[in-house]
């Protein structure tokens, strides 16, 4: 293969579950208000799963129509990347479990934890693995159940979250379209901005009663929204300046879907105007993996993304981990 080699999307797809949480519903749980929830964070509603509902089953829904959309069978994938960290089970990667049910009998499978910047994780380095010629056909997952962590007695972060899952499928491409460059980054001395303190190995749940709020994540909102801001920007900026591109050449930003006010300020910071930064908070709420590739099958779906349009790509989360893509559809 020569270095012109970089991996393009072929298909898209997502899935979310049935039960809807709306503002209202919240209303009677935590001491919130609708116009509180929409004003501070852009969300109206969240897809929430219900007990039996796994992030393998979601996965596998929206792999299967990623699949489609490329007219490739399970046979073709070479390696399935799967960005979560709300994993069915802390062993075996939930990579695996989507592997056997979707029958991706010919690839390695294997979980990638960098919280809501996972998908932009595995779609890094699957263009990396394609350039190298290693692999040609690679599935990127990002999905989350992110309401088994949630503390839906704790209101700063439970209007906040919601469950789903997003895929693509990245193919070995010679064009000039495709992934044009990526940028991974993150800071570990602010883990404890964004986490789940128990519930691993340090903290293993047999050790502690039920109830102990400690396995569900704890947020530190506001600093971690002036991190989300500057560091999406910053990234972004970066990753435009790597493939050649300015704030114009920008077709649509598909940013990940955290908190309204976030997307409007990193677009500022780049440059971009607010009408051509893809948006889908308000249905869904911040689904960390999940996040970018939902908006990314929401946006190619409703016909907002055309062919040749440079897209741009940017996420943030726990870790902290942060990441962008600039992407020639
Ligand atoms: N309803 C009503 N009031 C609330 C609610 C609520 N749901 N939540 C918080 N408040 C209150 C607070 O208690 C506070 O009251 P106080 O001043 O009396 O203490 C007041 O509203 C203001 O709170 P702030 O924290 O200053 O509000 P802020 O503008 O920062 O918005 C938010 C809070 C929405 C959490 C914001 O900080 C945010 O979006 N942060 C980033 C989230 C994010 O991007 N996370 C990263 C990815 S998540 C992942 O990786 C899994």
């Amino acid at each position: 293969m020569g270095c012109n080699v970089n991996g393009k999307i072929t298909g898209v797809g997502s899935a979310v579950p049935d039960r809807v949480l709306t503002n209202q519903d919240l209303e009677k749980m935590v001491d919130t208000t609708d116009e509180w929830i929409q004003a501070r964070t852009g969300i109206r509603e969240r897809r929430i799963c219900e007990t039996h509902e796994s992030v393998s089953d979601l996965a596998v829904a929206a792999g299967q129509k990623a699949l489609d959309m490329a007219g490739l069978v399970p046979e073709d994938i070479e390696l399935l990347m799967l960005g979560t960290v709300t994993p069915d089970h802390r062993l075996p990667s939930t990579a695996c479990i989507v592997q056997k049910k979707l029958g991706l009998v010919n690839a390695a499978a294997l979980d990638i934890v960098a919280a809501c910047a996972g998908f932009l994780h595995g779609m890094s380095i699957a263009n990396s693995f394609i350039k190298t010629g290693q692999y040609k056909k690679i599935m990127v997952i990002g999905a989350e159940k992110l309401s088994s962590c949630t503390d839906f007695t704790d209101r700063n972060t439970c209007v906040l979250f919601g469950d789903g899952a997003g895929a693509a499928i990245i193919e070995a491409s010679e064009g000039d379209r495709g992934i044009l460059s990526t940028f991974l980054k993150s800071d570990g001395r602010l883990a404890e901005l964004l986490w789940i303190p128990h519930g691993g190995s340090v903290a293993p749940p047999h050790s502690f009663e039920n109830g102990d709020g400690k396995f569900f994540i704890q947020m530190s909102g506001t600093e971690v929204f002036r991190h989300a801001v500057r560091q999406m920007g910053d990234a972004s900026l970066q990753v435009l300046k790597q493939a050649g591109l300015k704030s114009d050449d920008v077709d649509m930003m598909v940013p990940h879907q955290a908190n309204i006010r976030i997307m409007e300020s990193a677009a500022k910071r780049i440059g971009i105007p607010v009408e051509r930064v893809f948006m889908n908070i308000a249905k869904y709420g911040n689904t960390s993996a999940a996040s970018v590739p939902i908006a990314l099958d929401d946006a190619v779906r409703s016909g907002r993304i055309k062919e040749g349009d440079v897209l741009l790509m940017a996420a943030f989360g726990g870790g902290l981990t942060w990441a962008s893509a600039a992407v020639k559809w």
